[in-house]
């Protein structure tokens, strides 16, 4: 089939607001808005102003009402546990409601924030989803976060309620979460008026009288009791959550998501993107702690009438490279949206997809990946071992679904490989020089959006419109800066390359390097610092840390090595897989004293370097080197 695309974005780009009235029919308003973007709201404007809805009601009710009350909404398929649940929406209405009514009757109620601290269970789900009914605003914190972490989201977002669960788990470890969130509101300045605590049978703990309660006694006395709660008309752009995200220091980004404007781009993406249809069975390996699980585990395969997969496990080791395709025959998996990492990792144990061959894929269409650069490698391998279309697309936390993309509903254009393809409709995709003039095609530079952005994306910061105009908006007007860096072809392709300040991505983690620095300064005998992200097969970029100790202090390195691995992990937690710290001398610098930590990463990643016209001596980065000599030497040493 010939593509669409370019007669659908030239649509979109010729007249937006028509383009996005039409893919808001597709959503159920209680007040059908008045204006579809209204430029003098908001930051840069708000979509959908004057528009009631809710988001709860559009991802569970209307399916019930409307011909799915028994399709699965969700099949919670976890290995590492060895359980598996199959909820239908009319059972997915029951729990929501239940647990609705428990956080109503306990107080929480519109514009109220609920945190939740959850492992990949049926409950985190309910209770974004009993959030969204009641329009209290959930902030999921991923669970491989530390306490540390948790507190500072506590104190961001002030949330009347937190539910978490006793336990995480992860392979070979059961991750006890309940002395997390204790650590975590011991920190905290402020304290929420009670927790819901889910109790799992690998680890149940205990609870704190008058402040923690049993999840599962509470929403089953409402259960029995039969407690109807109604969605709650909520404006269109009222926040239906809170997510944060690494920023360049250790205080995280409180991406704010509305209510109507997402669903509307949400839904729109599920056809025209991904090419579902409803009732078919949707699966993205992820996370419902990052982007791409509120998103594409939760709300766009429900708001379209989806079955959606919730996996916990891991794509090797649960029990082995063979489980994506188990999962994909045994559910009927249309199809998988994961990180290029998960298939680094299955690769690396299955070099020639042997296991691939003992499960029947004919129903599997199309595999998407997203949340780091693909690279060719991995493409091709999965196109050769899959056989099926594999997508590369691009987005982040601030945008909720893809800036570009190779839209499989409106037809495949041809894939070129390291590029996600093409500016999805309401998007203008521009690369500028840091002086904010446009660059010639292929060119790198910055890449920005022309404002407004599309419905789903940030209105703004929690509580920090400057932080978000800072951020995203001053450096160049009129565009959000998206601090990736890249270049666009002749043919309107676009490659994201690298970027463009402190952020590196981990497995498809995204992390903050100067959130590490921070931890790292802070330990008792470090002078200064610095954290790189080092290229790494597996997972993409590992973090690697150089350290220079204050004089005089007599102690051997690798205690204070060992320490600041330990730090780092307990402060930020186990997801920022920070295993690497060097002790060195000194730290390259220019001569006004900033740290060229754009060059130490070049001679860690063995690239080839221009010496920094304004460095303050050269001899250092021959210090470095050595260290990263030895290292590399020792390491091989180990492997013979
Ligand atoms: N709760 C507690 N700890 C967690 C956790 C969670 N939810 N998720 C990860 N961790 C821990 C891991 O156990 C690991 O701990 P360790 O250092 O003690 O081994 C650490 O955080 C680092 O995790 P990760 O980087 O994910 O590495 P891994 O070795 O556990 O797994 C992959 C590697 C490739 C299998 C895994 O990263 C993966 O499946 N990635 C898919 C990508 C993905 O989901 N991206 C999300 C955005 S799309
Ligand atoms: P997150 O907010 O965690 O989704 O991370 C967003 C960042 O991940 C982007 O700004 C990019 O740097 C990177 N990223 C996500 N998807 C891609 C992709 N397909 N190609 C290259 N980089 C990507």
């Amino acid at each position: 089939m010939t593509s669409r695309y370019h007669e659908v974005y030239e649509a979109w780009k010729s007249d937006p607001e028509a383009f996005w009235a039409k893919a808001a029919e597709e959503i159920d308003w209680i007040e059908t808005p008045a204006k579809v973007f209204e430029a003098e709201e908001g930051i840069y404007g708000r979509w959908f102003a004057g528009g009631k809805t809710n988001t709860c009601a559009n991802c569970v009710d209307r399916h019930v009402e409307r011909g799915r009350p028994g399709q699965p909404a969700i099949i919670y398929d976890s290995p590492i546990t060895g359980s598996k649940r199959k909820i239908t929406y009319a059972e997915l209405l029951a729990e929501v409601e239940a647990l609705a009514a428990v956080l109503k009757k306990k107080g929480v109620g519109k514009g109220d924030r609920v945190i939740l601290y959850m492992p990949m269970v049926p409950e985190a789900v309910f209770s974004m989803l009993a959030c969204a009914r009641l329009g209290a605003i959930h902030s999921v914190v991923f669970g491989g976060f530390a306490a540390n972490e948790l507190a500072t989201r506590v104190n961001d977002c002030t949330p009347k309620a937190i539910i978490s669960a006793s336990c995480g788990i992860e392979p070979g470890r059961v991750v006890a979460y309940k002395p997390l969130l204790d650590s975590a509101l011991k920190q905290a300045q402020h304290q929420p008026e009670f927790c819901l605590v889910l109790q799992r049978e690998q680890g149940p703990c205990d609870l704190i009288e008058g402040r923690d309660f049993d999840y599962a006694a509470l929403v089953g006395e409402e259960k029995s009791l039969g407690t109807k709660v109604a969605p709650e008309p909520l404006d269109a752009t009222d926040p239906l959550y809170i997510l944060y995200t690494s920023g360049t220091t250790g205080r995280p980004k409180g991406v704010v998501r509305d209510n109507g404007g997402h669903m509307v781009a949400l839904k729109w993406s599920m056809k025209a993107i991904y090419d579902m249809d409803p009732g078919e069975v949707f699966w993205a390996a992820s996370d419902v702690g990052w982007v791409v699980g509120h998103s594409y585990i939760v709300y766009a395969p429900l708001l379209h009438g989806c079955t959606t997969i919730l996996f916990e496990g891991k794509p090797v080791g649960t029990p082995d490279a063979g489980v994506f395709w188990r999962v994909i025959e045994e559910h009927k998996v249309s199809a998988l949206f994961t990180a290029p990492t998960a298939f680094r990792a299955i690769k690396k144990e299955d070099p020639d997809g042997k296991l691939v061959g003992d499960y029947d894929l004919s129903q599997f269409r199309m595999l998407f990946l997203a949340g780091e650069r693909a690279d060719p490698d991995t493409i091709q391998w999965a196109e050769d071992k899959l056989g099926v279309p594999v997508i590369d697309h691009w987005w982040q936390t601030e945008t909720a679904w893809a800036i570009a993309a190779n839209p499989a509903g409106l037809g495949l254009l041809p894939v070129k490989y390291g590029s996600p393809t093409v500016a999805m409709p309401g998007y203008d995709v521009q690369i500028l020089d840091d002086a904010g003039h446009e660059v010639p095609a292929s060119t790198l530079g910055n890449i920005v959006v022309k404002l407004p952005l599309p419905p789903a994306c940030l209105p703004t910061l929690w509580h920090a419109d400057e932080r978000f105009k800072e951020s995203y908006l001053l450096e160049f007007p009129g565009y959000y800066k998206t601090a990736d860096a890249g270049m666009i072809d002749e043919e309107g392709y676009i490659y994201v390359m690298a970027r463009t300040d402190d952020i590196i991505n981990v497995a498809g983690h995204r992390l903050s390097t100067g959130a590490m620095e921070e931890v790292l300064s802070g330990h008792p005998d470090v002078a200064e610092c610095a954290v790189i992200g080092a290229h790494d097969d597996l997972k993409g970029q590992m973090p690697m840390g150089f350290v220079v100790l204050k004089a005089g202090k007599d102690r051997e390195p690798a205690d204070i090595q060992a320490e600041c691995i330990r730090k780092v992990r307990e402060e930020i937690g186990p997801v920022a897989a920070f295993k690497t710290v060097h002790v060195v001398n000194r730290l390259p610098k220019t001569r006004s004293g900033k740290i060229l930590r754009a060059t130490m990463r070049q001679i860690v990643d063995h690239e080839e370097f221009k010496m920094p016209a304004t460095i303050d001596d050269p001899a250092i980065l021959d210090e470095i080197q050595e260290v990263v000599d030895h290292v590399d030497q020792m390491r091989a040493a180990q492997a013979r």
